[in-house]
């Protein structure tokens, strides 16, 4: 029997309405905010990706050539894709721009559960606002996003310009080195990666930096750092929304576009994987030929936080089986036509069954049975039977579809 492939799962009805249920709700807070829906391709040319972080980041991608010998990659995130999009048909427009997106990334990772290689993310782009309150806005979005899946979570902000005050004599390379240390509080590989560089020293205050979570004393620790207002602006706009956020000068980011504030947000009942979300502030639209434009967004793992929430309650519409003999089957697509118009989920025997064992389908798979004999058919009537009551009546059809939809939820 094929399977599907490493990494990848299938959704099987339930669980796909439960994850589109979500999904609607984090696209209304989106809309709320203003940020519209843009959509990208799934592949790109390689550089897109490369051109930022250097080929080791090919490792962790699908790569292939195409028959034109182009070589192309899957997209591990959407944020190159939307900034890549601003600069090829909206660099124009007036500024800043709110965008967001909902869709499906690809990491060659080991799978476990909550890392697969095909996720999807819901994140937003706001491109050309370079202030504290472009900062603030984009993490109160992204808390009220999370806030909307009902998930529990915790935030935590930081900014990059503590660390990179730090590691100011480094060449770019080796700050990106000693950063991806520090992103996965590996302190080990730190010291190691220091004593090679010729800076050992800096382990006890980049260490004392991960762990403080007081600005005063990340100041002390970091030195002069011109950002120093727009941060407590920034943090004075999240205390005045009432955001719930933690201090953390220890994010360093994976990817490596950040130029300033960066937050992350964790799931608080998950294990190994549990981070739900990442974003900053970032420039990447200069490398792709355009202006430089200041950016700032976030994404949110949706594959995580759906494993967060667990069982999703079901609030399902009442369904009806249009159950009938064959002197009824002409009246029974027409009422059964008449549900639909009416939005309410009706289905008819396919499969030539008779009319109890069509009642028996009925119990299994619906609310209500409307049962159209003979009878029915010269009176131009439907008997509505609940299958969970047992009760039935005798009505024309549109008294059916309303006291169907009186009955709202049900199953
Ligand atoms: P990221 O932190 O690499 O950031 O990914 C965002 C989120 O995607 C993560 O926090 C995580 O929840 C989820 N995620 C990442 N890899 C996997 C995986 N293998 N399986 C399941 N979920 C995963 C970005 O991608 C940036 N583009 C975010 C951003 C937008 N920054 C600015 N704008």
């Amino acid at each position: 029997m094929l399977q599907k492939p490493r990494g990848t799962r299938d959704f099987l009805p339930d669980e796909m309405e439960a994850r589109r249920m979500i999904e609607w709700s984090m696209r209304e807070v989106a809309r709320c905010w203003g940020y519209r829906e843009v959509c990208t391709p799934e592949f790109e040319d390689l550089e897109l990706f490369t051109m930022r972080s250097g080929e080791g980041i090919i490792e962790e991608m699908y790569v292939f050539s195409d028959k034109g010998g182009r070589k192309l990659a899957l997209r591990p995130e959407i944020t190159a894709s939307v900034i890549r999009m601003y600069i090829n048909e909206a660099k124009v427009a007036p500024k800043p721009l709110r965008w967001c997106y909902f869709a499906d990334c690809f990491r060659y990772e080991r799978p476990q559960k909550g890392r697969y290689r095909q996720f999807w993310q819901f994140g937003v782009e706001l491109i050309g606002a370079d202030t504290a309150r472009a900062d603030a806005e984009v993490i109160m979005l992204a808390a009220d996003m999370l806030d909307s899946s009902g998930v529990t979570y915790d935030l935590k902000v930081g900014h990059l310009s503590f660390m990179k005050n730090l590691l100011r004599d480094l060449e770019p390379q080796e700050q990106r080195k000693v950063m991806a240390h520090l992103d996965k509080k590996d302190f080990d590989g730190l010291k190691g990666t220091l004593e090679s560089l010729d800076k050992p020293d800096l382990d006890k205050s980049l260490i004392a930096l991960v762990e403080c979570r007081d600005l005063a004393e990340a100041f002390d620790i970091a030195g002069t750092i011109p950002e120093k207002d727009r941060i407590y602006q920034t943090l004075e706009t999240l205390d005045a929304a009432d955001v719930k956020y933690s201090l953390n000068f220890g994010i360093a980011r994976g990817l490596d576009y950040y130029t300033g504030m960066v937050f992350e947000g964790f799931a608080q009942n998950l294990g190994a994987e549990n981070q739900i979300l990442g974003g900053g502030a970032y420039r990447l639209a200069h490398l792709f030929g355009g202006d430089d434009v200041a950016s700032c967004g976030f994404a949110i793992g949706f594959d995580r936080v759906m494993v967060s929430l667990g069982e999703i309650p079901d609030k399902k519409d009442s369904v009806v089986a249009v159950v009938c003999t064959n002197e009824g089957r002409k009246l029974a697509l027409e009422v059964a036509r008449i549900f639909r118009k009416a939005g309410i989920q009706s289905e008819m025997d396919l499969m030539d069954r008779g009319l109890g064992a069509q009642l028996a389908h009925a119990s299994k798979s619906a609310d209500f049975a409307v049962v159209i004999g003979l009878r029915e058919a010269e009176s131009g009537t439907v008997t509505l039977k609940n299958l969970h009551s047992g009760e039935q009546k005798t009505l024309d059809p549109r008294s059916a579809v309303a006291e169907v939809a009186s009955h709202g939820a049900r199953r």
